[in-house]
């Protein structure tokens, strides 16, 4: 091979090889030493919400079995490791009024363990688990959450700051609001189609604003730290190529879910033009005075507007998308979109229905991005194949999806020139999988919930991801 083609199957120096995982869905320990309820707590101990009627009290038991968690974490190489802090384990009620010590401990210990092994920690202030006595208060709905978001950011930024140096507020707003707001499969199961995400969307934006200006004007001199969110998106493809309306519908299939949150923050501190007339129109339509989605100020706009230090990407799937007409007496963000993405029935699906395999569809995502929001400097912050329960250790599905995306982002890197400076895979372990609880696993490493010690073993696809990172890409030649 020549010395230019070795290049193209290898990553930049320094590119950064993570995996993630999240609170709720790794550390059990649901009610230990101090630890408050978080909605997925309550939300989980319901009857009939999650498969099985599972639940994370006990998952990967990270809280106490952090050890093995960072074994793996050697075992593989990484150089970064995502996860996100309980909130309610740090502020059982949610403010800074009651602070738990042995929260702090339990992250600091994660960290310095981290840093001294050389991995960098890469650390989600809110990833899905919201403390239940902010809930009760109103949660996301409620702009009070705002200034208590910030309070949070602040303590934790003060706390492990000196350490941490890649934050992300909120991690997929999207799915927070829609699984949890709309479509209420996710805690804290609200289902108020059409107007509750959208509040809870728009105080989402101005809470990690507000966070990161809180970084920017107290901690950044000092910390010299970067602060984003992690946005997730489908690459939506046309149906139909030659036809003006899917074509048009895959912009408003993108400015419904990547631009909500991006073309604020990255761009112009507002929503896409797009979902603005669209929501407004059809909220017209139904006889309201007001577009259900809300409008920012001039002040807010301003405030919104460029506050990320890079793009945290979480990416999984891809539609093919096709223009829909929806009746106007159906009033969800569904229809408001008029956009129906639907899977190509050529596509692999995964262990799980909504995933199906299209590893390029990534590489579009990214272009898309690049040329969106002026080539911003990007860490793919998610990525991941689900395989059902039971799972064989030998998942060679999982090797080709890893394998084909790498390949993907190699393109994305050396051909279309995109600044890509991380890859995080998801997960580092078979976790707690949200409403499909142990039924589908993500992991690198496998985990026997049936065993009281919860002993991780190495799939296939960790080997071969260990591999990859030793190499730095796909030139094993020389062994
Ligand atoms: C993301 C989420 C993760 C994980 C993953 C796989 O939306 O951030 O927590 O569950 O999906 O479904």
């Amino acid at each position: 091979m020549t010395l230019a083609a070795e290049s193209k199957l290898t990553f930049p120096k320094g590119f950064g090889w993570g995996a993630a995982t999240a609170a709720y869905q790794v550390e059990g320990g649901w009610n230990a030493d101090g630890k408050g309820p978080s909605v997925w707590d309550i939300f989980s101990h319901q009857e009939g919400k999650i498969v099985n009627d599972e639940n994370g009290d006990l998952a990967c038991n990270s809280y106490y079995f952090w050890e093995k968690d960072l074994k793996c974490i050697k075992e593989l190489g990484l150089t970064y490791y995502r996860f996100s802090l309980s909130w309610a384990r740090l502020l059982p009620n949610g403010t800074t009024c009651n602070i738990n010590r042995k929260g702090i401990d339990y992250y600091n210990k994660l960290i310095n363990d981290l840093l001294s092994n050389q991995v960098t920690p890469v650390v989600t202030l809110n990833h899905f688990d919201l403390p239940q006595a902010l809930e009760d208060m109103g949660g996301w709905a409620s702009e009070e959450i705002v200034n208590i978001f910030d309070e949070y950011s602040a303590f934790c930024f003060r706390t492990f700051g000196d350490r941490v140096k890649f934050w992300i507020t909120i991690n997929e707003p999207y799915v927070y609001a829609d699984l949890g707001y709309e479509v209420g499969i996710h805690a804290p199961g609200l289902k108020q189609p059409g107007t509750l995400l959208y509040q809870v969307g728009h105080n989402m934006l101005k809470a990690h604003a507000k966070a990161w200006h809180t970084y920017n004007n107290l901690f950044r001199q000092l910390q010299k730290g970067f602060v984003s969110l992690a946005l997730n998106s489908d690459w939506a493809e046309p149906y139909d190529p030659s036809s003006p309306q899917d074509v048009s519908s895959c912009e408003h299939y993108m400015s419904f879910s990547l631009g909500w949150f991006a073309n604020p923050v990255f761009k112009d501190g507002d929503y896409p033009s797009v979902m603005k007339s669209q929501i407004k129109d059809r909220s017209e339509k139904q006889g309201m005075a007001v577009s259900r989605l809300p409008e920012f100020t001039a002040e807010e706009k301003k405030m919104i507007k460029g506050t990320a230090d890079f793009f945290a990407l979480n990416y999984y799937t891809s539609r093919k998308v096709q223009h829909s007409e929806k009746p106007l007496d159906v009033q969800s963000f569904h229809t408001d979109k008029e956009a129906e993405g639907i899977v190509d029935p050529s596509w692999p699906i995964s262990g799980v229905s909504w995933l199906a395999v299209v590893p390029w569809g990534l590489r579009k995502l990214l272009n898309y991005i690049k040329i969106t929001y002026n080539n911003p400097i990007i860490y793919i912050t998610e990525n991941g194949f689900a395989e059902k329960d039971p799972p064989s250790l030998e998942d060679d599905r999982r090797c080709d999806f890893y394998k084909g995306t790498l390949l993907e982002i190699l393109k994305a890197i050396h051909e279309d020139k995109a600044d890509i400076r991380g890859y995080f895979a998801w997960s580092l372990l078979d976790n707690f999988e949200w409403s499909y609880g142990y039924s589908i696993r993500f992991g690198l490493y496998h985990v026997d919930f049936k065993n009281p010690e919860l002993p991780r073993t190495v799939y296939k696809s960790g080997k071969q991801y260990a591999k990859i990172i030793s190499h730095n890409g796909f030139i094993y030649a020389k062994e």
